[in-house]
């Protein structure tokens, strides 16, 4: 595996792939890789001749007080991990590489971003539209691998991708979960055991709903499931609901009833160090 700094590096390569008539796919990263990475990474080779695993810290999607200086990073580590899933290349650019000195430009998916997290990390998808839309270019995949478990993220993404015309298939993976149900996360890292034992509030949340929709005999109110499972998340001292929302899995707009397209999308805070998010669908399992 190549580890690649600069964006003219990588540019460069991408265009012999290209000329070649290789196949590219990205897989954009922020590192403190765990396996629901991992698992993108193995997608991305299924699919495609050379894999760029892009790692940057992208400082535009955090917001003030936010954990960007805290963020977990470790590239050799990173880079063991990657290497053993057969990746070509680790792109990992620098802050000033990526912004240089005068940068002012931004891409806003103005209404799929501005809901759910786009209300408590205002700017946070901007940053995200930005940054992914310089890497695309910078890489020039014929895909791009995203988890489920930022959903918002997909569906923000995808827009994007539309709206743009960018000739770049989006392909989603499921998210990877602990034995426990917890949701791998690079913040998990900010947790004790103690405190992952309570942030399993989140997965008991999905059981909960999904339970409740198989057992239901006529359509149920998506804002009676979701007074009930914040009532739960409040019994956890510490753990405060950003939102819990039942969201149609395409528009995400807030659904009256649950219904076949429905999606349990929620965050929640742990005093106000660890902001983690999960989601689920609630039908068809
Ligand atoms: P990061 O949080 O590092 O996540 C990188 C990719 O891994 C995202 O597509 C995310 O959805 C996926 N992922 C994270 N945890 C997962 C899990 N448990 N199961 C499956 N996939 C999971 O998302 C970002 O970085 C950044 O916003 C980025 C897109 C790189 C732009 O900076």
């Amino acid at each position: 595996m190549k580890l690649v700094q600069e964006p003219s590096e990588i540019a460069a390569l991408a265009a012999g792939w290209r000329g070649q008539g290789l196949k590219i796919a990205l897989v954009p990263t922020m590192g403190w890789f765990h396996a629901g990475h991992l698992a993108l990474m193995r997608r991305a080779r299924q699919s495609a001749d050379r894999v760029v695993v892009s790692l940057f810290v992208n400082p535009t999607q955090f917001g003030p007080g936010e954990d960007l200086a805290a963020y977990p990073r470790d590239l050799q580590r990173d880079s063991e991990l990657a290497a053993g899933e057969d990746v070509d290349v680790l792109y990992a650019p620098s802050a000033t590489e990526m912004y240089p000195a005068g940068f002012q430009t931004s891409i806003r998916v103005a209404e799929l971003g501005r809901g759910l997290c786009g209300a408590s990390r205002p700017g946070h998808f901007d940053g995200v539209c930005t940054v992914v839309m310089k890497l695309f270019h910078q890489t020039q995949p014929h895909l791009a691998v995203f988890g489920e478990k930022d959903f918002q993220q997909l569906a923000v993404i995808r827009r994007m991708v539309r709206d743009l015309d960018l000739a770049v298939d989006i392909v989603s993976h499921p998210i990877e979960r602990e034995a426990s149900g917890l949701a791998m996360s690079s913040r998990n890292s900010y947790l004790t055991e103690g405190e992952k034992e309570q942030a399993l509030c989140l997965h008991r949340a999905i059981l909960f709903a999904q339970a409740k929709v198989m057992g239901a005999a006529q359509p149920l109110s998506a804002a009676v499931l979701c007074s009930e499972i914040e009532e739960n998340i409040r019994q956890v001292p510490g753990w405060m609901v950003d939102y819990v929302e039942v969201v149609d899995a395409d528009s995400l707009e807030r659904c009256e009833t649950v219904n076949e397209n429905s999606r349990l999308i929620m965050a929640v805070k742990m005093h106000e160090r660890v902001r983690l998010i999960d989601n689920a669908r609630l039908f068809d399992l």
